[in-house]
């Protein structure tokens, strides 16, 4: 899990092993994550402001009431943080989060802190043994926090036994896993996905269809599974590799209306994405035969209307399902967004612009607006195919979440 641009808030409490956090400080650093430190006084016994601050680059918090910004420090370092790691977290420090006391900034910070946080423990082997010690850490784990235990071995101040901070290693994995767990957004929600252009028949060998390749779909299939969903990909177009998730090839729009049927409404999945570009019309009918063109030198074909699979399925969707539709558009791109999420009757709009060659139908690249219902509109700018399907699923669920 790369930390590349993660937020990691390290708070410092006063024991020895304080000055063991300047080294994990360098190993976040140099895995180019941005590091903010708060530390309580004790622990500026140990460490320096000028140490924390050389090494992070960032101010060293931990007054409780002075801020530049003139918002209250707690609540602006909660937002900022994607993962608190309390390290070395004290026996008293430990006592006073597990009983909700805010009496310093870090305290005051772990009881705002929405997320898990991770503790690592460093203190004497008596203290570590302490009963009420130990029941205040049982009481942390049962609220959800997670703990790198202390290990044993020769104590600083001069006993064998457990209380020796974690191995940095440890602690950074730590912290790893935590970032990747954060980031199962879509854990326990069952996601159903068209993708590819429909094909539709006229003789056994010939349809009409578009030019939709299906990698918008697939790519969104992808990284909702790895934000944890369960994923069920409904494809018209084939996929060129063996993917990691459930699919389903279709090729008609009445094949595909029924699988989405059966696989959204039927089996009670929490979100449809509709990407696929559905056939508007199909012909009327289909011959039995291929068609020779040796008996006629003119064909007509007469063509019906398909069933809009998106309206239908937004009519009898269930309360607690959520449905997103696309539009490709060439022109008036926002204007007819905005008018088709009102018709279509769905809980967000991806709109992209297929006029441009650039982007959008059969390209590795895209860039969208994404509309929800009451018109508020996200810009995701141009990038490839993965990582726009990353930035709507963020923009959407990650939102909810927080
Ligand atoms: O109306 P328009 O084709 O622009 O709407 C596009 C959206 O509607 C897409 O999400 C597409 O998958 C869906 N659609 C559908 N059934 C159709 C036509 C489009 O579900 N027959």
């Amino acid at each position: 899990m790369p930390l590349t641009g993660k937020n990691i808030l390290i708070g410092i409490t006063g024991g020895i092993a304080a000055y063991k956090i300047c080294e994990l400080i360098r190993m976040f650093k140099r895995a180019n994550a941005n590091v903010k430190t708060v530390v309580t006084r004790n622990a500026l016994e140990f460490v320096t402001p000028l140490t924390l601050e050389t090494l992070s680059q960032e101010p060293v918090y931990y007054k409780q009431f002075e801020t530049e910004e003139r918002k209250p420090e707690h609540i602006a370092l909660c937002s900022w943080a994607d993962v608190f790691l309390i390290a070395p977290a004290s026996a008293n420090t430990i006592g006073k989060i597990a009983n909700g006391l805010c009496d310093n900034l870090l305290t005051s910070l772990a009881c705002a802190f929405q997320k898990q946080i991770i503790f690592a423990p460093a203190m004497n082997t008596g203290m570590w043994n302490n009963k009420a010690v130990q029941k205040n850490i049982e009481t942390l784990k049962s609220y959800g926090a997670k703990f790198v235990e202390p290990e044993s071995g020769y104590l600083a101040c001069g006993t064998e036994g457990q209380g020796r901070l974690a191995d940095l290693n440890s602690i950074y994995s730590a912290v790893e896993e935590l970032l990747q767990e954060n980031n199962k957004f879509l854990k326990g929600k069952k996601i159903v996905i068209t993708a590819g252009g429909t094909k539709e028949n006229f003789d056994p060998v010939r349809y009409i269809g578009n030019y939709s390749s299906g990698k918008m779909g697939a790519a969104l299939a992808q990284k909702a599974c790895e934000a944890g969903a369960d994923v069920t990909l409904i494809t018209s177009a084939s996929l060129t590799r063996k993917m990691s998730f459930n699919t389903i090839c279709v090729n008609s729009a009445k094949e595909m209306f029924e699988a989405v049927q059966e696989e959204f409404y039927n089996k009670n999945a929490d979100i449809l994405i509709m990407t696929a570009a559905v056939a508007d019309y199909r012909p009327e009918n289909c011959a039995d035969l291929k068609i020779k063109k040796e008996n006629t030198d003119e064909l007509t074909i007469k063509l019906v209307k398909n069933p809009d699979i998106l309206s239908e399925m937004c009519k009898i969707k269930k309360p607690n399902q959520q449905i997103i539709g696309f539009c490709a558009e060439s022109n008036d791109l926002i204007k007819n967004a905005k008018t088709k999420i009102r018709k279509k009757g769905c809980d967000w709009l991806v709109a992209n612009d297929i006029s441009r060659k650039d982007t959008g139908f059969s390209s590795d690249y895209n860039e969208v607006f994404v509309l929800d219902k009451n018109l508020n509109i996200t810009k995701i700018e141009k990038d490839t195919k993965e990582n726009i399907a990353s930035k709507i699923l963020e923009s959407i669920w990650q939102k909810q979440a927080k």
